[in-house]
Formats: structure tokens, sequence, C-alpha cells
């Protein structure tokens, strides 16, 4: 991926890419800079690695852009043949729906040719930990971010011995990581993608459509 560090800015603030909207820039503070700092701060993705993302929620779809901006190969989990053309068209190279295919770490490891997964950006936490870490390669790198798969769930606690996992938690990120995430979306013509925009007054609304599952990437609120 192209990076340029942004010019230094008499501000504890570090400022929003050119030409970004407010909705746009707010998409950037939380789960622009999760994906980021999973991808390329606590990891190196490298061209030619191989990224899993989960699903198409604000993180996993940041993490997809990122992950195909630095000439990574994706594979991508989704929930629906809807979601597929429109995870397609922004380049993942594999996808596998994990309603349908239970067992979609082996799957993504055969993906791989039988290899496996280098980093995985895991949003679904207890409930798809198991199935990431079948898909990874020994030496392969976990990035726990979310628990949308639920906190409490049993996890073979012997995969990341055997396959020498480094399984890694975070929490967004600093103000120096997204100055270097600005520069790098800024370089590579990155674009958030919001699928859905409700007003201060439908936030009931907004909450019930997120409830659903049937955003993409992420949604913004007018105020
Ligand atoms: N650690 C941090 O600093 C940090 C920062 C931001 C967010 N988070 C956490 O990360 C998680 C994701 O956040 P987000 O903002 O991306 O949420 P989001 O936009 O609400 O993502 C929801 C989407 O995730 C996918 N999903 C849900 N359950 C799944 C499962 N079992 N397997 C695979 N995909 C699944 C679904 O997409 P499909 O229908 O396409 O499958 C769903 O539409 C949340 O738990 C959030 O709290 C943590």
């Amino acid at each position: 991926m192209r990076a340029k560090r942004s010019p230094r800015r008499r501000t504890g603030l570090p400022g929003a890419p050119a030409g970004f909207s407010h909705a746009e820039a707010a998409t950037l503070t939380c789960a622009g800079l999760t994906a980021w700092r999973a991808l390329f701060v606590d990891y190196a993705v490298k061209p030619g690695d191989t990224v899993l993302v989960q699903g198409t929620g604000g993180v996993s779809v940041f993490a997809l852009q990122f992950a195909k901006a630095a000439v990574a190969t994706v594979i991508a989990t989704i929930s629906s043949d809807e979601k597929l053309e429109r995870v397609k068209s922004m380049g993942a190279d594999h996808l596998i729906n994990y309603k349908e295919v239970e067992a979609w770490g082996p799957k993504a490891l055969e993906l791989t040719g039988g290899r496996g997964v280098d980093c995985v950006v895991e949003i679904g936490g207890a409930g798809t930990l198991d199935q990431s870490m079948l898909a990874t390669w020994v030496g392969g790198h976990l990035a726990l971010i979310g628990a949308l798969a639920g906190f409490t769930v049993p996890v073979q606690t012997a995969l990341p011995f055997s396959k020498n996992l480094t399984v890694q938690r975070l929490t967004v990120g600093r103000r120096s990581m997204q100055q270097d995430m600005i520069a790098a979306i800024e370089a590579n013509g990155i674009k958030p993608v919001i699928s859905d925009t409700f007003a201060l007054a439908g936030l009931a609304d907004a909450f019930r459509h997120q409830e659903s599952g049937s955003h993409f990437g992420k949604m913004a609120l007018e105020i």
C-alpha cells in the first residue's frame, strides 16, 4: 500500500482525509482505526498475504478495503448471498457463506491450498474463534476485536499452541496510528462504505436496522 505521513498539525485531533464528509470522517475513528491497527500495527500485512474478514459490518469492510490496498488476498465470510456480489465487487477473492458452511475454517484453509490464512480480523469472538484458528496457518495472527458471536462459548485452547498462533486483543488505536491511516486513505483513494443514513430522530430505526444485519459497512446519523 502507498502511504505518506500527513503534515504535522498543531492540534490534538488528526483531522479528516481531504474531501471527506462529516459522516465519512466519523466512520474512521472507531471501525476504520480498529481495522487499520489490526492489519498494519499489531500485524504487518504484506502483498501476497491472505487475510480473512468476517461478515460485512463496519470493521470488516474497512479491513477488506485496507487488505486489498495492501495487495493481499482476502477471504470473506458472509451470511447471505444477497451481499455476495457487493463483497466481490470490492475485491474479495473468496467468499464463504458461514450460515451454510458451518465448518468455514477448514474451507478457508482449503482455499489457501492447505497453507492457511496469515491474519484473521476476528469480530465474532469466542463463537468464531475455533473456526478462525482452524483457518490459520502455523504462526498466524488473530486480531481479537469483537464478540458478535458470543463471549463465553467453549474454545479449543490447544489450537493456538499447536499452531503457534498469536492471538492479540486490541482496542481501537492511538492518534499516531490514525494519522498513518489517514495518509494511507488519501494516498490510495479509499472511501468509507456507508450503506444507510438516518436522521437523529430516527435513532431507534437505525438500531433496529443494525440489529437486522442488513446494513453493509457503516451506518450514519445526520445531526
Ligand atoms: N476492539 C475494538 O476496539 C473494537 C472497535 C470497533 C468494533 N468492535 C467490536 O467489533 C465487532 C464488530 O463491530 P462492527 O462495528 O463492524 O459491527 P457491525 O457493523 O454491527 O457488524 C455487524 C455485521 O457483522 C457480521 N456478523 C455478525 N455475526 C457474525 C458472525 N457470527 N460471523 C461473521 N460475521 C458476523 C454480520 O455481517 P454479515 O451479515 O455480512 O455476515 C453483521 O451484519 C463488535 O462486537 C464491536 O463491538 C471492537
